[in-house]
């Protein structure tokens, strides 16, 4: 039965710093390109100004080759953006104006 509990967030965005060393068999999403993309993310949602819209960050979120991630709830939705200009389109289509970015978004395979 679902329960009726009133959301904190309307978006609530968690990304992956894990950082493992180069060459690591399992790679990880900060050797994958992380970092810039969770400093346009931090910004981006910061700037909105938001307090419904957040974002935490999170070590390995357990699909590592797939990287660099970042999962979106209450949607569920996973993002692989490449390039801050995916991370704009991700906050404004997505977190703002409602409509996910079909071409960003992954299935993970468990
Ligand atoms: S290192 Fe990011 S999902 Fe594992």
């Amino acid at each position: 039965m679902p329960l009726d509990i009133p959301q904190v967030f309307k978006v609530h965005v968690f990304a992956c710093f894990q950082q493992r060393p180069p060459g690591h068999p399992r790679g990880s999403c900060q050797t994958a390109g992380g970092g810039p993309l969770w400093d346009r993310l931090s910004a981006k949602i910061e700037g909105l100004g938001n307090p419904e819209i957040s974002m935490t960050a999170t070590g390995c979120l357990g699909f590592c080759r797939a990287g660099p991630l970042m999962v979106v709830y209450p949607a569920g939705i996973w993002y692989r953006p490449q390039t801050t200009d995916d991370i704009d389109e991700i906050v404004k289509s997505h977190f703002v104006e409602g409509n996910p970015v079909e071409r960003l978004i992954i299935v993970p395979q468990l």
